[in-house]
């Protein structure tokens, strides 16, 4: 089983970029402890980051058929993005819509997703512990598909 994970803008930060809302954690070490969950489960996962809404959209066209399931933490192109729900449509690849922060405790702007209605589902709130949520549940996903 292949898995990616997509970041997008300003996750790179993490770590420096606001802790009190995000957490202290840095992306590489959220990246290193989903690595370590993916190999003791044997499945494979990419991670990748960018700031740019055409390289990330770039990427999620090249997983198409190379990759079972998709794990993003958009950014704030969750809440303007027309283009990521696109290109994720467009793979027909089953994705989790992740955030580290409740979205919907936050300003209004963040209460709305353009990715939300066409995930599998949406995991929020918990931090670091979001991703991994995330991962179990495309995982349980995946394998109740099979
Ligand atoms: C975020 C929430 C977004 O609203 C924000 O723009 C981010 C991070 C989160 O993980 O909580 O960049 O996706």
């Amino acid at each position: 089983m292949q898995l990616l994970l997509v970041n997008g803008p300003n996750l790179n930060l993490l770590g420096l970029r606001e802790p009190s809302i995000y957490g202290p954690q840095t992306l590489e070490s959220i990246e290193l402890l989903l690595q370590k969950k993916a190999d003791e489960e044997g499945i494979s996962l990419q991670s990748f980051q960018s700031n740019s809404e055409g390289v990330i959209v770039d990427r999620i066209q090249q997983a198409l058929g190379k990759v079972d399931g998709i794990l993003i933490n958009a950014g704030a192109y969750t809440h303007t993005s027309v283009a990521l729900r696109d290109a994720l449509l467009s793979t027909g690849i089953p994705y989790v819509e992740l955030h580290l922060s409740n979205t919907y405790a936050r300003e209004e702007f963040r209460q709305k997703s353009l990715l939300a209605d066409c995930a599998v589902g949406i995991v929020c709130g918990f931090g670091a512990m979001s991703y991994v949520l995330a991962f179990d549940g495309i995982l349980a996903h995946l394998n109740s598909d099979t």
